[in-house]
């Protein structure tokens, strides 16, 4: 496993990520979990990514995977970053969601209670609140950093403005930013255009990029159809068959490149993350130890060229989808 600096700082991360959000909930098969992270780490994944609501129900991710971290990880605590998030919808009433300090500093302690840690390495801000002065936000997550409860601090999906600002202020409270977290694949290329990346890279700020495989449509199983036991096929809701029959051109014209380069769609998908100077690691999600493994053979492959990103480019080009 290649494991690169997070921007300028002196963290490293390796080049894939294992992400939590599905496939470790209370209705997952978590024998296969567990077999999941114990084979992310035997292959060199040492950074876990989780916020307080992964599941279905929310906390739930958190709550099985603290078990297995504690009873299976404990003596390789300091051989692992543990990252969590708050900002998303969690517990009902006014104090479950968005960017109050009352919010994040809560959720936090709650998600330390689940992971049954006494610190995460990375404590992120997981969205951006139009109805929180900025201040309030980064001022909990530098509280977060100073008690001891976070290592670092992180923020996830801010739009440039947003985020400049945040790193400014960060900064002003002894803080710094380590970690920005966007979605970024081959169909959802906003943050290129948006000015994020290179913002990222001029910053020295690392960036973890989420969903390279575009929740499974970078894979081959979307070329013709929608197959049982999917996320498509599963409605969650979070992947629909209408955005799979919307993207199918495109999937099927990257299919054809991958094909010719020699590999499978996924991998070219990945390694296609990989090749932004911006970009420090590329965070998956595994239902089955073969995919994960299927994933992590990605680093096998060869670099992609000018000719090939090119014609990527052509197919799959960058609008402001994905921002
Ligand atoms: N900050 C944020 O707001 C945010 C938002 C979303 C995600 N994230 C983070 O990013 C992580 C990754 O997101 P993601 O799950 O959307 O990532 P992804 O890697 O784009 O999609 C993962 C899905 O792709 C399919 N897959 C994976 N390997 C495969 C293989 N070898 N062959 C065929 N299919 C394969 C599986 O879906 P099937 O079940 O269909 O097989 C798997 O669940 C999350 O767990 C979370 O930690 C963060």
């Amino acid at each position: 496993m290649p494991y690169n600096k997070c921007g300028k700082w002196g963290l490293k991360l390796p080049a894939i990520s294992l992400g939590f959000w599905h496939n470790f909930g209370d209705g997952d098969d978590l024998d296969e979990g567990r077999r999941i992270m114990h084979r992310a780490f035997d292959r060199g994944i040492t950074h876990f990514d989780f916020a307080n609501n992964y599941g279905p129900p929310y906390g739930s991710a958190e709550r099985n995977c603290g078990n297995i971290l504690k009873q299976d990880f404990a003596t390789h605590r300091d051989e692992l970053l543990i990252a969590t998030k708050a900002g998303h919808d969690m517990w009902s009433g006014p104090y479950g969601e968005w960017g109050s300090r009352k919010h994040l500093l809560s959720s936090l302690d709650q998600s330390l209670a689940r992971l049954q840690l006494d610190y995460v390495d990375i404590f992120y801000s997981h969205r951006p609140d139009p109805d929180t002065p900025l201040e309030e936000t980064m001022g909990a997550l530098a509280t977060a950093v100073k008690s001891g409860k976070a290592l670092y601090a992180g923020i996830s999906k801010y739009p440039l403005p947003m985020l400049k600002e945040a790193v400014a202020m960060l900064k002003d409270m002894g803080v710094f930013t380590l970690i920005y977290q966007p979605p970024y694949n081959l169909l959802s290329r906003g943050v290129e255009t948006a000015g994020i990346l290179d913002f990222l890279k001029e910053e020295g700020i690392g960036c973890v990029v989420f969903s390279p495989l575009a929740q499974g449509m970078l894979t081959e199983k979307y070329l013709t159809g929608i197959p049982q036991g999917s996320r498509a096929a599963r409605s969650e809701g979070f992947l629909s068959a209408e955005q799979v029959e919307e993207f199918r051109p495109q999937i099927q014209g990257l299919h054809g490149i991958s094909q010719a380069r020699g590999e499978s769609l996924q991998h070219l998908a990945l390694n296609w993350t990989r090749h932004h100077a911006a970009v420090t690691s590329t965070l998956v999600g595994a239902r089955s130890v073969s995919q994960l493994d299927d994933l992590l053979d990605s680093l096998q492959s060869d670099p992609i060229t000018d000719a090939q990103l090119k014609a990527i480019n052509e197919i799959a080009p960058a609008t402001d989808r994905g921002e």
